[in-house]
C-alpha cells in the first residue's frame, strides 16, 4: 500500500509538472462542497472535462474520500482534496474558476427562500475566500436561493473592493435543460436540437421560459436535483471555460448583474468570453402571457434581491 501511495503520488506529480511545463492546455477548477449529492457527480464529470488540468475538491465532510476516489479516474486532470475552513485558502489560491454548490438542498415541503439563513452564512465565508485567495476567478454559483446568494456574494466581493460583475454568474442552466426537455418531449424532438431561453431568476414565479422564442419554433406547452444539476452545471462550467479559452459565440443563460430591467440582477442569455460574461443579452420579444409572466418574476425577485443586500449591509 506504502508503495502505491508513492507511485500515486509521483505520478500526480510528473502530470502537474508536465502541465506546468507547458503541455496540455487546461484551467484550474474548484468545487466548493464537491463532497454532497450536486458535488460528487460534478466533481466526476469536471475529471472527464478536457479543458480542466487542476480539479481542487474542497467540503467540511468527507472530501479526502471523494477526492481519492475521484483521483484514480485515468483522465487529464490532477485532483486535490481539501477539508475543512482551515484549508479553504489552499484550496482556492491560483483558482480560474470556482463552482459552488456548498450548503443545504430543500426537503419537501420547502422553498427555495426557506435555505436563505443557512446557505447565505455559507456562501458569505466561501465569498470572502475567494476575494482573498482568487479575486479573478470566474464564479458559479449554484447555492439556493440564488435569488439572494448572487446579490450576497456581489456585497462580499464590493466590500473586498474586488467585485467583477462579469465573473459573477448564478447558474440558472438546469432550468433551461429542463425546459429543453420537456418542450423536446412534446414536440417529439431531439432535446440537444431545442433552445429554450429561461429568464428572471431561479425560484417559483421568477422562472420565466420564453416559450414564444423556443428554437426550433412550437405552439404548445404542457408541463431536488442532483444528477441533472450536476450535469447542468458541467454544461454551464464547460461553456464559462470555453469562453476563458476565447471561443467566439459562447451563449447561455444565468443569473447575472444586469440593466436589462430596472432590477440589479436578472438571468438572461449571456455571452460568456475571457471576462466571464462579456455580453448581457436584451430579452427579446415576449407574448402576453411572458409579459404578465415577467411582472410577477420581477416582484418577486426584487424581494429576493433585497433579502441577500440586506444579509451583508446590515
Ligand atoms: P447536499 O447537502 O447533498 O450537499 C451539500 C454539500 O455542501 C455537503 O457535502 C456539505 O458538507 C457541503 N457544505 C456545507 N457547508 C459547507 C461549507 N461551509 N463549505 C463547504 N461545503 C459545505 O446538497 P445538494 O443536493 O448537493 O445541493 C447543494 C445546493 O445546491 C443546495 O443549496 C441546493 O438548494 C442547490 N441547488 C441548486 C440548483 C440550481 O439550479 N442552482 C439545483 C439544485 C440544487
Amino acid at each position: 500500500f506504502h508503495l502505491f501511495s508513492i507511485m500515486e503520488g509521483s505520478s500526480i506529480l510528473r502530470r502537474a509538472d508536465c502541465r506546468a511545463k507547458g503541455g496540455a492546455p487546461g484551467f484550474k477548477v474548484a468545487i466548493l462542497g464537491a463532497a454532497g449529492g450536486i458535488g460528487q457527480p460534478l466533481a466526476m464529470l469536471m475529471k472527464m472535462n478536457p479543458l480542466v488540468s487542476v480539479l481542487h475538491l474542497y467540503d467540511v465532510v468527507n472530501a479526502p474520500g471523494v477526492t481519492a476516489d475521484i483521483s484514480h479516474m485515468d483522465t487529464g486532470a490532477v485532483v486535490r482534496g481539501f477539508l475543512g475552513q482551515p484549508q479553504l485558502e489552499n484550496a482556492l489560491t491560483g483558482m480560474d474558476l470556482v463552482i459552488i454548490p456548498a450548503g443545504v438542498p430543500r426537503k419537501p415541503g420547502m422553498t427555495r427562500d426557506d435555505l436563505f439563513n443557512i446557505n447565505a452564512g455559507i456562501v458569505r465565508t466561501l465569498c470572502e475566500g475567494i476575494a482573498k485567495c482568487c479575486p479573478k476567478a470566474i464564479v458559479n454559483l449554484i447555492s439556493n436561493p440564488v435569488n439572494s446568494t448572487v446579490p450576497i456574494a456581489a456585497e462580499v466581493f464590493k466590500k473586498a473592493g474586488m467585485y467583477d460583475p462579469k465573473r459573477l454568474l448564478g447558474v440558472t442552466t438546469l432550468d433551461v435543460v429542463r425546459a429543453n426537455t420537456f418542450v423536446a418531449e412534446v414536440l417529439g424532438l431531439d432535446p440537444r436540437q431545442v433552445d429554450v431561453p429561461v429568464v428572471g431568476g431561479h425560484a417559483g414565479v421568477t422562472i420565466l421560459p420564453l416559450l414564444s422564442q423556443v428554437k426550433p419554433p412550437c405552439k404548445s406547452w404542457t408541463g431536488s436535483a442532483t444528477l441533472s444539476m450536476a450535469y447542468a452545471a458541467v454544461k454551464f462550467a464547460d461553456a464559462c471555460l470555453r469562453g476563458l479559452r476565447g471561443d467566439a459565440g459562447v451563449v447561455e443563460c444565468a443569473f447575472v448583474a444586469s440593466e436589462v430591467t430596472e432590477l440589479p440582477f436578472f438571468a438572461t442569455k449571456v455571452r460568456l468570453g475571457r471576462n466571464g460574461a462579456e455580453e448581457v443579452y436584451q430579452l427579446g420579444p415576449l407574448n402576453e402571457y411572458e409579459r404578465i409572466g415577467l411582472e410577477k418574476a420581477k416582484k418577486e425577485l426584487e424581494a429576493s434581491i433585497q433579502k441577500g443586500v440586506s444579509f451583508i449591509r446590515k
